[in-house]
């Protein structure tokens, strides 16, 4: 048997195989780092394509986090309790590739990654309407080559390896620049403590597809099952590198996202207004969430302090309780697209993309003195998520910016969505579907990003 066969389901980790699968592939892929501050490094390499493959294979594969590392990390962490150990990944763009003069039969072939985040690859039927580069924060206008990621929860140590590793490239770089993120916690006086959360005030990071058997059976004995499958197999985010057997790598999105938290609230209080609701009720309906993460439809009862997951939208096919512009159902519809477009349950499945994302950005206005509006400009989303083709991420870009995805006329995503000719959205009031119109979106803008590969560990240690 080879590796290869392990993708066409979820990791059993008792599988005689799985040990040599999480040694070779990069951590974060699998499950998420879990840490509370990051900093994500953009590589331009110089002409010196030698010493940076020197230094991707030395230096650099030395402190990478496979996924095996990942969790024997978690493991002492649970056991002592103490600041744990930073976690390190990198990525490369397809320019990367070219830059480092890998050969192109090694190199990952994906239409978008290939053309890159700045261009539309040509021919495609699904594409994302980004704004042109220029408009992008001058840092993400060149040309960017890689990315390395580190996770700390010791911020001041994620100081002194983002200090180093800038020292190291210095001698192979043209161009480095830091992007940081860090976890917004909130406590919604329910008992569950400190709760992620971004910066609209909802919870995140509630629904991720599982490619791990364990947390399969984990969640659905926390949350049920009886609507909603969280299971997903490997190959829903990992690939085989081409031409390299037993060799598995994922696509990586990174997008800097602004986010216009004064006119998403303002906008949320004129739909509470449109519709006789509280402002926290508009902006439920706007995501699908409430804000302590409880879902608009209603869900399976999940067990004290877990968050509610089991649910799908089979039965308000007329949007009367969860509406379609919602961004939990724009970008995973559980089941729409088989009503809707004809599509069969897997293939929608196979679309959905294993979320990684952290916010960035202070928020003063939220300190309890404080007189602050709350901000414009300045906070957003490190938004990142893996997949084994970039169509999951694009397709669902795509339906978050169009007018007619899941229907036709329904409108842009009311949190994600953006579209200088948004139409307005239908809202339901007291379970009326189509009670009201009103346009709620653009609040979200694209600040600059990339298309990236998590090659295996391996690949990195040979160049
Ligand atoms: C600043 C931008 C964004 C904000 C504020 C945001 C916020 C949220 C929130 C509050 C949730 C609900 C919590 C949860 O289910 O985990 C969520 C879920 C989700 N978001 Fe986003 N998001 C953003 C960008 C994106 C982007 C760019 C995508 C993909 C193109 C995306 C895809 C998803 C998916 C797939 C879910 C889970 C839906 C489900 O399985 O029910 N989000 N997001």
């Amino acid at each position: 048997m080879s590796l290869q066969d392990l993708l066409t389901s979820s990791l059993d980790t008792n599988h005689p195989d799985a040990l040599a699968f999480m040694q070779g592939v990069q951590g974060n892929i699998l499950k998420g780092h879990d840490r509370l501050h990051t900093a994500q490094i953009f590589v331009t390499f110089n002409a010196n394509a030698q010493a940076a493959r020197a230094w991707i294979s030395g230096d650099l594969s030395r402190r990478l986090t496979s996924a095996k590392k990942q969790d024997e990390q978690i493991k002492e962490y649970r056991a002592k309790r103490d600041k744990g150990h930073p976690f390190v990944a990198f990525f490369l763009s397809y320019q990367g590739y070219v830059r480092l003069g890998i050969a192109d039969s090694v190199t990952p072939a994906d239409v978008y990654f290939r053309s890159g985040m700045k261009s539309v690859p040509a021919g495609e039927q699904n594409v994302v309407a980004d704004p042109p580069p220029r408009r992008w924060e001058p840092n993400f206008r060149g040309r960017i080559d890689a990315m390395v990621l580190v996770g700390d929860d010791d911020r001041d140590r994620l100081d002194v390896t983002v200090d180093v590793l800038t020292k190291e490239l210095a001698s192979t770089s043209e161009h480095t620049f830091v992007e940081r993120g860090d976890v917004q916690h909130f406590d919604f006086g329910d008992g569950r403590g400190n709760i992620e959360i971004e910066h609209f005030g909802h919870q995140d990071g509630i629904s991720q597809p599982r490619m791990i058997k364990k947390d399969i059976d984990d969640e659905i004995a926390e949350r049920g099952s009886a609507n909603w499958n969280p299971g997903a197999p490997l190959s829903l985010g990992f690939v085989g590198e081409p031409n390299r057997p037993d060799e598995f790598g994922s696509y990586v999105v990174f997008r800097k996202l602004g986010q216009n938290v004064k006119a998403f609230r303002t906008a949320r209080d004129a739909l509470a207004g449109a519709l006789g609701v509280s402002a926290d009720d508009a902006a439920a309906l706007a995501v699908g969430r409430h804000r302590n993460g409880k879902p608009v439809m209603p869900a399976t009862a999940p067990q004290p302090g877990k968050d509610a997951n089991d649910f799908n939208f089979k039965s308000d096919l007329s949007a009367a309780l969860c509406p379609y512009q919602s961004h939990v159902r724009k970008t995973n519809p559980r089941g729409d697209t088989v009503v809707f477009l004809d599509q069969t349950e897997e293939s929608e499945r196979s679309l959905r993309i294993l979320r990684r994302g952290i916010p960035f950005g202070e928020r003063p206005d939220l300190a309890p003195d404080s007189m602050l509006p709350p901000p414009e400009s300045g906070v957003g989303l490190l938004f990142m998520c893996y997949q084994s083709k970039l169509i999951q991420f694009v397709i669902q870009q795509e339906g978050a910016d169009s007018n007619d995805f899941v229907k036709t006329g329904v409108g842009p995503d009311a949190t994600l969505g953006n579209n200088t000719a948004g139409a307005a959205q239908q809202w339901p009031i007291n379970g009326n579907p189509a009670a009201k119109s009103f346009l709620m979106s653009n609040f979200v803008t694209m600040l600059g990003g990339e298309y990236f590969f998590a090659p295996s560990v391996s690949f990195l240690a040979s160049l």
